[in-house]
């Protein structure tokens, strides 16, 4: 806490026992320690005020439950945090305890370092809800009716283009790792085109199977085979004066690009098992994640229809390459949700904010999208903080996750936590910058925040660590460089018969 006042918190409990052992725990760490010893006392000075900073509630009392105490507590003031304490690890407790809105809960009898570091946990969220308090988002989502968002340059040239290709048909090919937008770009084309009248069809052409696919987009006559037991009208032809999406361009059959062809050069399609030529004025957009380059060359892409697709390319920028528009579609996301009442939580702690701009996104928007939505539903107050965020994010953008770190500090000040084995054992040192597998080169202090996350992440397993941490390390360093044992050996600083007699005794399979 940078306050030079010492956190307030209010012990509520009905035996008396404990609010005195919890009351010495905590003003051990300079903690301020009020008490109230019943939920309705608890309640009354929580509603008289000022709020302490954190409250440790029991949540079998005579009188007014635990459970109701949090209910009324929270109600009067939504951003209070709670912890429980219970004798009783049901999971009634446990779930009744986070549903209506408690921090944490911790069981009886207490772990006094438990306790401390539980304390700190919940005070480090109290100051990041604080420093969230006066939140600004960076975009109102009512200006953004397209869906896309992006003020990074990459994104404008995008929008650019999307601009120039809708006054005409021509054929465009969007490429992209998964969740960068390329259906978003696709459908925005269709809907400033003279087309947006017409149907806009996506097929997912890797979703269906090599048999069917013709009879999805050209339909099908009657009895054409087995199970056609009625004429069936195909995407194109739904589609006419519409725009079809064929996503995932790279896994249509050979036989099925040929067809696609015709469309493009001919206008028409035949329905599988038909004779009719049917007329059809459809615009085409082609979206792939593979590179369709190799794919022409290693002759599993034809080369005419390549050539056909790709008149205009859209390249989405992956976001990490656009770290910029983080913030903006974290808003635009949270205000969206808000709207349909998905979640309440529209604000973001700074810190929190920092950790989501930092970490690498391999699923794109959709990722930051999902991980957005699942934050705030799971926020407490009314702001998403660093806790809320999963570890793996936290791991990987760098971030000592609060809580971890504050676990950490108790750990090593009390000397209570089992020290986390050094590295004397059989494993050698390890490149630091392999356990963050990231192909840009790792800051120091990045390092140093990743071993103190895993180093109280790990101190909580009850296995032995070093030979998992060694059989990880090995394993992900040869996936990492195609079973190459040379390499690896030397990235892990082992020679290389040493690396191969520890992947036999850990049973480990070369290949
Ligand atoms: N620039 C953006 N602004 C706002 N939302 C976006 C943006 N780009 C993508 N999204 C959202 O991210 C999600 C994924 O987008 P989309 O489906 O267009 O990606 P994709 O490239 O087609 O992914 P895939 O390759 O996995 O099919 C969608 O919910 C979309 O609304
Ligand atoms: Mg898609």
């Amino acid at each position: 806490m940078s306050d030079a006042k010492a956190p307030v918190i209010l012990v509520i409990d009905d035996d008396a026992e404990v609010r005195y052992s919890l009351g010495r725990v905590l003003s051990s760490r300079k903690y301020q320690v009020a008490e109230a010893g019943s939920g309705e006392a608890g309640v009354a000075a929580v509603k008289k005020g000022p709020p302490p900073d954190l409250i440790f509630l029991d949540v079998r009392m005579g009188g007014m439950s635990g459970i109701e105490a949090l209910q009324h507590i929270r109600a009067a003031n939504p951003r209070q945090l709670v912890i429980l304490m219970t004798a009783f690890g049901t999971a009634q407790t446990a779930i009744e305890a986070m549903k209506y809105g408690a921090f944490d809960y911790i069981m009886k009898p207490f772990d006094p370092a438990k306790v401390l570091t539980l304390a700190e946990n919940a005070l480090k969220a109290h100051a990041d809800m604080r420093s969230a308090g006066d939140y600004k988002p960076t975009i109102n989502a009512d200006d953004y009716r397209e869906g896309i968002v992006g003020a990074s340059p990459v994104m404008q040239d995008v929008f650019k283009v999307i601009g120039q290709v809708t006054a005409s048909d021509v054929t465009v090919m969007i490429t992209g790792e998964s969740g960068t937008g390329k259906e978003l770009v696709a459908r925005s084309i269709w809907k400033h085109s003279h087309r947006a009248k017409g149907n806009f069809i996506a097929v997912n052409c890797a979703a269906i199977p090599d048999n069917l696919i013709e009879s999805e987009l050209f339909g099908h006559e009657k009895g054409s085979f087995t199970g056609a037991t009625n004429q069936r009208i195909g995407k194109f032809e739904l589609c006419d004066r519409g725009t079809i999406f064929l996503d995932e361009i790279g896994d249509m059959a050979l036989a099925t690009q040929t067809k696609i062809l015709r469309v493009l050069q001919q206008g028409d399609i035949q329905r599988v098992g038909g004779t009719d030529t049917i007329k059809v004025d459809v615009r085409i957009i082609a979206a792939t994640n593979k590179d369709l380059e190799s794919m022409v060359k290693a002759k599993t892409f034809r080369e005419d229809l390549y050539y056909r697709l790709n008149v205009v390319r859209i390249k989405m920028p992956p976001l990490r390459d656009r770290r910029e528009d983080i913030p903006q579609i974290v808003d635009f996301t949270l205000q969206n949700l808000v709207k349909q009442k998905k979640a309440r939580v529209a604000k973001v702690a700074p810190e929190a904010m920092a950790v989501l701009s930092r970490y690498d996104w391999p699923g794109n928007v959709r990722e930051l999208e999902n991980l957005v939505y699942r934050s705030a539903v799971i926020a407490q107050g009314d702001a998403i903080l660093v806790k809320d965020l999963p570890s793996e994010v936290l791991a990987s953008a760098g971030a000592a996750p609060a809580a971890l770190a504050a676990g950490a500090s108790v750990a090593s000040s009390t000397g209570s936590a089992p020290p986390l084995a050094s590295g004397s054992g059989s494993a050698s040192p390890v490149p630091p910058a392999a356990l963050v597998a990231t192909p840009t080169s790792v800051p120091s202090q990045t390092v140093e925040q990743a071993l103190d996350f895993l180093h109280a992440e790990l101190a909580k397993l009850d296995e032995p660590i070093l030979e998992r941490l060694e059989r990880e390390m090995i394993v992900r360093s040869l996936k990492a460089l195609d079973g190459n044992l040379a390499r690896t050996s030397e990235l892990l600083g082992m020679t290389r018969a040493t690396l191969r007699k520890r992947v036999e005794d850990l049973g480990l399979q070369p290949a």
